[in-house]
């Protein structure tokens, strides 16, 4: 197996003002996340809203600097890579967004988006690059005379194959899909999660999948990560998360996705409250406030993420809880 990205300890804090007279503030977004992602395999992120996934997401399509922690594409760190690298690197990872309007030019034809991408990094003739975008609009099934239309011309579905259409015009590496298919009809999604998975078995594209719904997640993932509050608490491969989480925030997750497999669904779990603001985090395990297995020392230390069973959980009671 190759690995074609690889995240050590990504950290991204924002300092934001609480007005008149406060002192700023740290947000901690995203607080020392590693994994490492497969050529041709899918991680799949999933967490609550606000856990700090979209923030992931822009650090590994080197759209922002992380605060700390390194990236490694192709073995290559992007903090160490000279100007000329990291706009090769930026090409081979591509980013499809939850809503693809905001990511398509309203007063561009669509044949004209696609193309960009290859008028700007190749040397291809004009007409080689309209016969690459017919090429790739047929694969995400556009009709040929879509070519000469407007993005409002379309529907939400079909707006996403055009995104998802321009993030494969440079053949990439990866895949970053930010929720790709949460601002979308549930009858549109399962096509659109289907002409991802179309395309990586064409093209062998690594994604990372990033989700707050487990349901969707299972369809596409080989292996899953579960963020909670700027952190990973438990990753694996999708059978060892789906068929047996060992973590408890990764159980209540599964029990409240009603489309999961109802019979081998973990006992009804509630995750009960909100989820802490990262501008002031709980002390310990930052889940202790929703944990019905909380004790004494999940308040004041911090669990690591290590080896259970096969895969890695960040709690300090992973073992007497799944017995
Ligand atoms: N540019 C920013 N400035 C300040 N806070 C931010 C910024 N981006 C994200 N955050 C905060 O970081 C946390 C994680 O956000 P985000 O990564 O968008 O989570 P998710 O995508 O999982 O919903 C949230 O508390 C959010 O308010
Ligand atoms: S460390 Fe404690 S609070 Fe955190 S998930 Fe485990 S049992 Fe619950
Ligand atoms: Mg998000």
């Amino acid at each position: 197996m190759t690995t074609v990205l690889e995240a050590r300890e990504l950290t991204r804090y924002y300092d934001v003002s609480q007005g008149f007279l406060k002192p700023a503030a740290t947000v901690k977004a995203l607080n020392g996340v590693s994994f490492s992602l497969q050529a041709g395999k899918t991680l799949a992120v999933v967490g609550e809203s606000g856990c700090g996934k979209s923030t992931l997401a822009r650090q590994l399509t080197l759209i922002e600097p992380p605060t700390s922690g390194s990236l490694l594409l192709d073995g290559v760190d992007a903090a160490k890579a000279d100007r000329a690298t990291l706009k090769t690197m930026r090409t081979r990872v591509q980013m499809v967004f939850q809503n693809p309007y905001a990511s398509l030019n309203p007063r561009q034809k669509i044949g004209d988006q696609l193309a960009e991408p290859l008028l700007i990094n190749t040397s291809l003739s004009a007409a080689e690059r309209q016969a690459k975008v017919r090429a790739m609009m047929a694969k995400v099934g556009l009709r040929p005379e879509h070519y000469y239309r407007y993005p409002h011309m379309f529907s939400g579905g079909q707006r996403q194959r055009i995104a998802i259409a321009r993030a494969m015009m440079l053949n990439p590496r990866i895949v970053i899909a930010d929720e790709p298919t949460s601002a979308l009809d549930v009858s549109i999604q399962a096509q659109v999660l289907n002409l991802f998975m179309d395309l990586q078995d064409e093209f062998k594209t690594a994604y990372v999948f990033v989700s707050h719904n487990l349901a969707v997640v299972e369809h596409v993932a080989d292996d899953v990560m579960v963020m909670y509050l700027g952190r990973a608490v438990e990753s694996g491969s999708k059978e060892q998360i789906y068929s047996r989480p060992l973590h408890p925030y990764t159980q209540a997750l599964l029990s409240a996705t009603p489309s999961i497999r109802p019979e081998d669904r973990h006992a009804k779990i509630k995750i009960v409250g909100e989820l802490p603001s990262p501008l002031n985090p709980p002390t310990g395990c930052a889940f202790h406030k929703r944990c019905p297995h909380a004790v004494e020392r999940c308040r004041s230390e911090v669990p690591s993420l290590r080896p259970v069973e096969g895969h890695l959980v960040a709690c300090h009671r992973a073992e007497e809880i799944n017995v």
